[in-house]
């Protein structure tokens, strides 16, 4: 069971108008802004990726692309509503299968992942959830692999200017705030992982975090 202080269990209608509702809180540009996050991983032709929470596909199909026809993209997912809709967008696309798997309950893929990207999930774990994803990372990525997380960038709320304040308190959980002030890339570093480079998004609210297996 997911944490109750987490908005990140996707069902209902939010789920039916999942990539809608983005769209509109971001001015159009969410689904742009994976995309490119997905690109900006750094994967080439020939990697097998694994994405956590892959939710509506949108990083799903960018990887089909970049990855090429007969290598392979798996998404994990509980949401069967979000799934269905990655599922409808991935049509015909033979190198792309979803599974449905809690992230922190212990798995093991038909491959040794290259990159696991993750993208507006990890905020809304409990610490020892994001653990436990961490070990399932590291058990399911190559040596030297990459681990990108597309989420909240580290902001101390009180001195942060108003835009990131009104989103954590209006639209976010508890635990995305406390995402934001925690130190994210050591609590990483801590587990088997070395921190190569933080890209900064939309006004600096959002950041890719790129680390590589130790
Ligand atoms: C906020 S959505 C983000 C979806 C997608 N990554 C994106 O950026 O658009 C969170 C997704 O993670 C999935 N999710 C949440 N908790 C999960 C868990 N413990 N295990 C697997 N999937 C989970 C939800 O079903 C949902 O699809």
């Amino acid at each position: 069971m997911g944490s109750e202080r987490s908005k990140v269990e996707v069902k209902g209608f939010e789920a039916k108008y999942y990539d809608l509702l983005m769209g509109v809180l971001t001015f159009g540009q969410y689904s742009r802004w994976i995309r490119k996050s997905a690109r900006e991983t750094g994967v080439k032709p020939g990697w097998k990726v694994a994405e956590l929470g892959s939710g509506t596909g949108i990083a799903a199909c960018e990887f089909s692309k970049l990855i090429g026809p007969s290598w392979k993209y798996i998404g994990l997912d509980i949401g069967k509503e979000m799934m269905e809709k990655a599922r409808k967008k991935c049509r015909g696309r033979e190198n792309v299968d979803f599974l449905f798997q809690r992230i922190e309950e212990p798995f093991t893929l038909p491959f040794k992942a290259d990159l696991f990207f993750v993208s507006f999930v990890i905020h809304g774990l409990e610490d020892e959830d994001k653990e436990k994803v961490l070990e399932n990372v590291r058990a399911n990525l190559k040596e030297g692999g990459i681990f990108a997380v597309f989420d909240y960038s580290q902001m101390e709320m009180e001195k942060t200017w108003f835009l990131p304040r009104i989103i954590m308190k209006k639209l976010e959980c508890p635990l995305a705030r406390e995402f934001a002030e925690m130190d994210f890339p050591s609590f990483v570093e801590r587990r088997g992982f070395s921190l190569l480079e933080i890209k900064k998004k939309f006004l600096g609210i959002f950041s890719l975090y790129l680390f590589t297996k130790k």
